[in-house]
C-alpha cells in the first residue's frame, strides 16, 4: 500500500473529474488501494454550491459506473474523503489560505495536484501553491492534454510547470496508456519468446495502427475545431503506441527507461517535410453520411459554419533504424467512421518460396492483430490445410484470444490505472517532456503546411472509413488497410477458454 496523500483536482466539479476522474477514484476504494485517511479536495472557483456538491458527485458515479459497481456499496468511505473548496485560481484570496490549512494539517500526506483546467491557467495556480508553500519535494503535479498547440506552446507550458516542479514529479496523461491492452503490448512483446525474434524487419512487411471513432463532435465543438484529428489524436495517442510498438526492449521496465527507448523511436522517425506531405500524409473532413441507417450531417453542419478543420488522418511514417529499415508504419484516426476501432496489425512478410503445387492455394501472409477495444484481444492469422479435404489446400485460419473470456472482471478504467501509477509516483506510463516535444518537433511542419492548403483537404462521407486518398495511400504500396482485422473472413481455429 502506497503512503497516505491528498490529492487536489483544481477543476473539480468539471467534465473531466466528473466523468473519468471520480469514478476512477471510486474504483480504487472499492479495490481498497486508496491508503487510509487519503483525501479528494475538489477545488473550483463555484464548489459547495448545489450540483457542485458531495450529492452531486454521488450523482454523477451513478450515471458513470457500471451496474455492478453500485456507488452505494463504499459510499459512506468514499464520501467522507471529499472535500468541495471553493477556489478561484485567478485570484489570490482567503480561499488559498483555506487550502493552506487543510493540507497542512496532515504534514505526512504526499500531495497531488490535478490541474484539470486549460493550461493558461497552469501559472497562477502554481504562483499561488508556491507562494503558500504547498509543494514539497514529494508532491506531484497532474497535467492533462491539450498540453499546447504545436511545440513552441507546448514548450512554453512545460517551462511554467518546470518552474516549480521538478521533471520525476510531473505526470503528463495520455489516457491511451492506461489502457489494459495498451500495457499488453510490453508483455505480449517482452514475455513472449514467439514474437521478439520475428519483430523486425526482416520479417513484417508493414505495420497499421488505427483509431476510428463513430462519435462526432459530442459536446466539444469550439475544443475540436481548434484542433482536429492531428493535436487530438496523432500527436499524442498514435505516436505513443507506434513507440510502444517499435521501441527496443528496455532492459527493465522502469520508467526512465521505458522513457528512454520510446525517445529513440521519436527521433528516428524520418521527418515528413515539403513534397512527401502530400505523398505521405492524407487529412478528410466528414461530410453528409449514414451511419448505422441513421443520417448524420457534415462535420460543418455539427459546427455551425464552415471550418478547414480536419477529422481525419491517415499518414505512412518511417522509423529509420536498424530494426525496422523499409518497414512502414500507416497510422489512421477519424471521427464519424464506420466502426468504433483501435487495432494495430502487424502485417508478416510473405515467404520467400512456396513449396506447395498450384492448386494448394495462395500463400497468405501471417498477420497479428491486437485489438485495443472495443472486444479487446488479439488474432493471429496462420495458414492452414483445409481439414474437410483430401487434397491438400489452404487456407487463412485465426487464432483468436478474447480478453474478456479469458480474464474474469476484465475492467479497462484507464484512469483508474493512471491515478494508481500517480499515488504510487510511478512514472512508467507518462510521457516526458522531451516525448511531448519530439512529437510535437514530428506533426509541426506537416500542419504548417496544411496552413497553406497543401495538399488540400479531402472529404468523407459519415460512417465510411475516411477518404479515397486514405486508401489510395496504401493502394500505392500495393497494400490495403485492414478495416477492423478481426471481422475479416477469416476463419476461427480456437477459440480462447479458460480463466
Ligand atoms: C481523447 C480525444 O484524447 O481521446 C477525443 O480528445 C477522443 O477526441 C478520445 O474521442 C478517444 O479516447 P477513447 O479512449 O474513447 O478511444
Amino acid at each position: 500500500m502506497s503512503n497516505a496523500f491528498d490529492i487536489v483536482i483544481f477543476g473539480g466539479f468539471g467534465d473531466l473529474a466528473l466523468r473519468k476522474l471520480l469514478p476512477a477514484l471510486y474504483r480504487l476504494e472499492i479495490s481498497g488501494k486508496l491508503p487510509g485517511g487519503s483525501r479528494i479536495l475538489l477545488a473550483s472557483s463555484s464548489a459547495g454550491v448545489p450540483g457542485k456538491d458531495v450529492a452531486a458527485v454521488k450523482d454523477w458515479l451513478g450515471k458513470q459506473l457500471n451496474p455492478n459497481e453500485s456507488p452505494e456499496s463504499h459510499w459512506p468511505q468514499f464520501s467522507q474523503r471529499l472535500l468541495p473548496l471553493q477556489i478561484d485560481v485567478t485570484t489570490n484570496d482567503d480561499h488559498w489560505q483555506a487550502l493552506a490549512e487543510l493540507l497542512n494539517a496532515k504534514p505526512a500526506h504526499e500531495r497531488i495536484f490535478f490541474l484539470a483546467m486549460p493550461p493558461s491557467l497552469f501559472d497562477q495556480t502554481c504562483v499561488n501553491l508556491a507562494a503558500r508553500q504547498l509543494i514539497a519535494p514529494t508532491s506531484r503535479v497532474v497535467l492533462e492534454k491539450p498540453l499546447g498547440h504545436d511545440r513552441a506552446s507546448a514548450f512554453e507550458i512545460n517551462q511554467v510547470v518546470a518552474r516549480y516542479f521538478a521533471e520525476p514529479q510531473i505526470f503528463r496523461i495520455d489516457h491511451y496508456l492506461g489502457k489494459e491492452t495498451v500495457q499488453n503490448l510490453l508483455a505480449l512483446r517482452f514475455a513472449n519468446e514467439l514474437f521478439e525474434p520475428l519483430w523486425n524487419g526482416q520479417h513484417i512487411d508493414h505495420i497499421q495502427i488505427s483509431i476510428s471513432e463513430q462519435i462526432g463532435l459530442e459536446n466539444r465543438k469550439v475544443f475540436y475545431d481548434q484542433t482536429g484529428a492531428m493535436r487530438d489524436m496523432v500527436q499524442n495517442h498514435l505516436l505513443q503506441l507506434l513507440c510502444l510498438v517499435a521501441m527496443e526492449p528496455p532492459n527493465k521496465l522502469q520508467a526512465d527507461k521505458i522513457r528512454t527507448e520510446k525517445l529513440k523511436v521519436l527521433q528516428s522517425l524520418r521527418p515528413v517535410t515539403g513534397h512527401d506531405i502530400p505523398r505521405y500524409v492524407v487529412r478528410g473532413q466528414y461530410v453528409r453520411g449514414i451511419l448505422a441507417g441513421q443520417e448524420l450531417p457534415s462535420y460543418a453542419e455539427d459546427l455551425g459554419h464552415d471550418s478547414d478543420t480536419e477529422t481525419f488522418v491517415a499518414l505512412k511514417a518511417n522509423v529509420d533504424n536498424w530494426r525496422w529499415s523499409g518497414v512502414p508504419f500507416y497510422l489512421r484516426t477519424g471521427k464519424r467512421m464506420r466502426q468504433r476501432c483501435a487495432e494495430i496489425v502487424i502485417q508478416f512478410r510473405t515467404l520467400t518460396h512456396n513449396v506447395f503445387e498450384g492448386g494448394a492455394g495462395t500463400l497468405h501472409p501471417n498477420r497479428l492483430v491486437i485489438r485495443l477495444q472495443p472486444d479487446e484481444g488479439m488474432q493471429l492469422v496462420l495458414m492452414s490445410k483445409k481439414m474437410n479435404q483430401v487434397e491438400l489446400q489452404l487456407q487463412p485460419v485465426a487464432l483468436n484470444l478474447n480478453f474478456h473470456d479469458t480474464f474474469a472482471n476484465f475492467s479497462s478504467d484507464a484512469y483508474q490505472r493512471l491515478l494508481l501509477n500517480v499515488i504510487q509516483n510511478d512514472l512508467s506510463l507518462f510521457a516526458h517532456v522531451d516525448e511531448s516535444l519530439l512529437a510535437w518537433s514530428w506533426v509541426d511542419p506537416i500542419m504548417a503546411a496544411w496552413k497553406r492548403n497543401e495538399p488540400p483537404m479531402h472529404t468523407y462521407e459519415a460512417g465510411t472509413w475516411g477518404p479515397d486518398a486514405a486508401a489510395a495511400l496504401l493502394h500505392r504500396d500495393n497494400r490495403t488497410w485492414h478495416n477492423n482485422g478481426f471481422n475479416s473472413n477469416v476463419r476461427n481455429l480456437m477459440k480462447s477458454g479458460g480463466q
